[in-house]
C-alpha cells in the first residue's frame, strides 16, 4: 500500500527522531504528544537538527523549511484518523500501548498499518488490542533513530503480509535498512547484543580487567567499532538495565539477567554519558 501520510505517536527520544526522518524523506507527517508544549518541543529539536545540516552543507535551507513545514502537531488521537501507517513510540508499558492501539484500530480507516516501535514487549500482545490485528507490525528502529541504518520489522502472530510489507518498503522509503523478523523477545539484535553487553560487564570483575582495557581489548581482538563499557554509557545504564529485565523475565536465560554491578550503578545514579558519569566520567 502507497504510504501519503504517517502518524507518530510519542515525540521522545525515539519518536521525534522518527518524525524528523518522514519529514526529510518527503511525508506529510502528524505527530501526537500528551501536551502542546511537549509536541512543540519536540519541533524545536527536529529543527535544530536539520539546521544543523544545512550549517554543514548536507541539506538545503529551503529542503530544511519544507521538512519542518511538513510536521503538523495534535493532541488529539482522532487527528490520524486519515493516516495510512501510524508509528507508535509512547513510554514502554502494555496498558497505555494496547489502550492505543484499540482505539487507533476503531478510527483508522481499516487497511491502514499500525506500527509499534516496542523494544521489549511483546507485538502480538500489542496487537491483541485491536479488532484487526492482521494490520499491527513491529518497527523497531534503534537510537537515534536519523542516524542508525537498521529498522527491525516484526511480524507478530497474526500479522498479514500486507502490512508487513508496507512497513518495511516505508523503511526503505525513508532511508532506512530494514531486516525482518518474528516477534520473540528482544528480537534479532537486541537478543545478542544485551547477554553479551552483561557478559563484558561480568568478565571485569572476573578477569579484573579495567574498563579501558576491556574496550581496547574488544575494539583491538573483535574488531568492535566501540568497547562494551562506553557502549553502556552511550545506551544509558538504566536503559540497558531496564531491558536486560524485560528480556530474563521473559526468557529465565541467566545471561540476560542484569549483572549486579550494573544494577548497583544504576541505583546510583551513575548512568553513563547522560548523567555525566558511568563506566567514564564525562566533563560536557
Ligand atoms: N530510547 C531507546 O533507545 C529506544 C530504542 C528503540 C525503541 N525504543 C522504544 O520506543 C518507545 C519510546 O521510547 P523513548 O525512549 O522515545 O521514550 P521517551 O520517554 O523519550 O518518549 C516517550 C514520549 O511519549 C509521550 N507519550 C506518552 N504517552 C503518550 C500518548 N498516549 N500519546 C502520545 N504521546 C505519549 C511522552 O510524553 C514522551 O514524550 C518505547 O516503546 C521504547 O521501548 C526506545
Amino acid at each position: 500500500m502507497e504510504v501519503r501520510k504517517v502518524g507518530v505517536i510519542g515525540l521522545g527520544a525515539m519518536g521525534a527522531g522518527i518524525a524528523q526522518l518522514c519529514v526529510e524523506a518527503g511525508v506529510d507527517t502528524v505527530g501526537r504528544e500528551i501536551s502542546d508544549e511537549l509536541g512543540e518541543r519536540a519541533r524545536d529539536r527536529i529543527g535544530h537538527f536539520l539546521t544543523r545540516k544545512v550549517e554543514k552543507g548536507t541539506l538545503g535551507q529551503a529542503e530544511r523549511d519544507a521538512a519542518v513545514g511538513r510536521l503538523a502537531l495534535t493532541t488529539e488521537v482522532g487527528d490520524l484518523a486519515d493516516c495510512d501507517l501510524v508509528i507508535e513510540a509512547i513510554v514502554e508499558e502494555l496498558a497505555p500501548k494496547r489502550e492505543l492501539f484499540a482505539e487507533l484500530d476503531r478510527l483508522t480507516r481499516p487497511e491502514a498499518v499500525l506500527a509499534t516501535n516496542t523494544s521489549a514487549l511483546s507485538v502480538t500482545e500489542i496487537a491483541a488490542a485491536a479488532e484487526r490485528p492482521q494490520r499491527v507490525v513491529g518497527m523497531h528502529f534503534f537510537n537515534p533513530a536519523p542516524l542508525m541504518p537498521l529498522v527491525e520489522i516484526v511480524r507478530a502472530e497474526l500479522t498479514g503480509d500486507e502490512a508487513f510489507e508496507t512497513a518495511f518498503a516505508f523503511a526503505e522509503r525513508i532511508g532506512k535498512t530494514p531486516i525482518r523478523c518474528h516477534d520473540t523477545p528482544g528480537f534479532v539484535v537486541n537478543r545478542v547484543l544485551i547477554p553479551l553487553l552483561n557478559d563484558c560487564v561480568r568478565v571485569l570483575d572476573e578477569a579484573r580487567v579495567s574498563p579501558e582495557d576491556l574496550d581496547q581489548g574488544m575494539q583491538g581482538g573483535a574488531g568492535w567499532p566501540m568497547g562494551p563499557c562506553t557502549l553502556l554509557d552511550l545506551v544509558g545504564i538504566d536503559v540497558h538495565v531496564h531491558a536486560s529485565e524485560a528480556l530474563f523475565e521473559k526468557t529465565r536465560a541467566p545471561r540476560m539477567a542484569p549483572p549486579p554491578r550494573l544494577v548497583a550503578m544504576k541505583n546510583a545514579g551513575l548512568l553513563g554519558r547522560k548523567s555525566g558519569r558511568g563506566f567514564y566520567t564525562y566533563e560536557d
